[in-house]
């Protein structure tokens, strides 16, 4: 088994791939951390600033070992500066093209042992792997928003990858105190088949008005405990992320049950994307706040 670690590789610094990024820094790897744009480097780094200040005012870290973290993330625009990194993890946009392109190109930079892991939230990790030129070497982590705080991980095989690539999947995820499921490469895969059509129909109890976005949320926040209600989460994940699952769901399950709701396409459509665009089931001010529900349907 390739327990030899040191250098994590994270492509795409933002939400997501800031957050995987602070994960393995914490853990004690050193952090390349790359992206195409300068500025959401600058970002990715200030989230991962932030989270560590929280921590360090909250005594859950000293100064020191706060600085010392930090000083193990480096920022880089240039996909051949990853040649270092013992295994690689991708959080670029949901765009199986722009995945397929991107991996191919990192094929020509790391070693040949590296191990390339996705943290696609619904992307075939077989047919990723496939075009990825080591197919036995590439798996799905796929981490939950947000990385630093949500507990679980999901290890997706593809149907070419190694014993060795998933054991070290499991050993990477241990290592970050993180508990992994395994997942098989089905549309979805396990979390997000479950959560994601629950959100979307909460958007079609809203679109046929059986409640408002309040009553909803509500509903499911104090009536099966969740720590948000579905509405607010779908703000939360993105609008879009939503869509795009169910509509893998829907093509790859083809199973009707799966149909977005036309209400979810149209907030996309309006470009309403929920907290990252200030607009989505609720409203939110520049630091990301909930302001009010926003909907018509309020
Ligand atoms: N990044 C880093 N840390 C964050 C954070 C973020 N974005 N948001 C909150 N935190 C931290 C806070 O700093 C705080 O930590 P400390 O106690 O150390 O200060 C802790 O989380 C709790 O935060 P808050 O007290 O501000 O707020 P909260 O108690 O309401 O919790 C929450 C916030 C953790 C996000 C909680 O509301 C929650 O668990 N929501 C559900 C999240 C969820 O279901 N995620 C999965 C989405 S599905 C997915 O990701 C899969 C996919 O592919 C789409």
């Amino acid at each position: 088994m390739n327990h030899q670690l040191n250098v994590i590789g994270v492509i795409g610094a933002g939400q997501m791939g800031a957050g995987i990024a602070e994960v393995a820094a914490r853990s004690g790897f050193e952090v390349l951390l790359t992206d195409v744009d300068r500025d959401a480097c600058e970002q990715g780094l200030k989230r991962i600033a932030n989270s560590l200040e929280r921590a360090v005012s909250r005594g859950r870290i000293t100064r020191e070992a706060c600085d010392s973290l930090f000083r193990r993330v480096s920022t880089t625009l240039e996909l051949k500066d990853l040649a270092r990194a013992d295994l690689v993890i991708e959080a670029v946009v949901e765009d199986e093209k722009v995945k397929a392109t991107l991996f191919q190109e990192l094929n020509r930079f790391c070693r040949p042992e590296v191990i390339f892991a996705s943290n696609t939230s619904s992307i075939s990790i077989t047919r990723m792997g496939a075009r990825s030129g080591r197919a036995e070497r590439f798996i799905g982590i796929h981490f939950m928003n947000p990385a630093p705080v949500m507990k679980l991980v999901e290890i997706v095989r593809g149907l070419a990858t190694s014993d060795e690539t998933y054991a070290t999947a499991l050993f990477l995820a241990k290592r970050m105190d993180k508990m992994a499921i395994t997942a098989r490469d089905y549309p979805g895969f396990v979390v997000n088949r479950i959560l994601i059509p629950m959100i979307n129909e909460a958007v079609f109890a809203l679109y046929e008005g059986a409640g408002s976005v309040l009553d909803i949320d509500t509903g499911m926040k104090f009536g099966s405990n969740q720590p948000m209600g579905p509405l607010e989460l779908a703000d939360f994940i993105g609008l879009d992320i939503c869509l795009a699952v169910m509509e893998v769901l829907h093509k790859g399950l083809g199973d009707s049950k799966y149909r977005p709701c036309p209400l979810l396409k149209q907030y996309v459509d309006a470009g309403f994307l929920g907290r990252k665009t200030g607009r989505g089931f609720y409203r939110y001010d520049a630091q990301g706040n909930q302001i009010a529900p926003a909907t018509q349907q309020t």
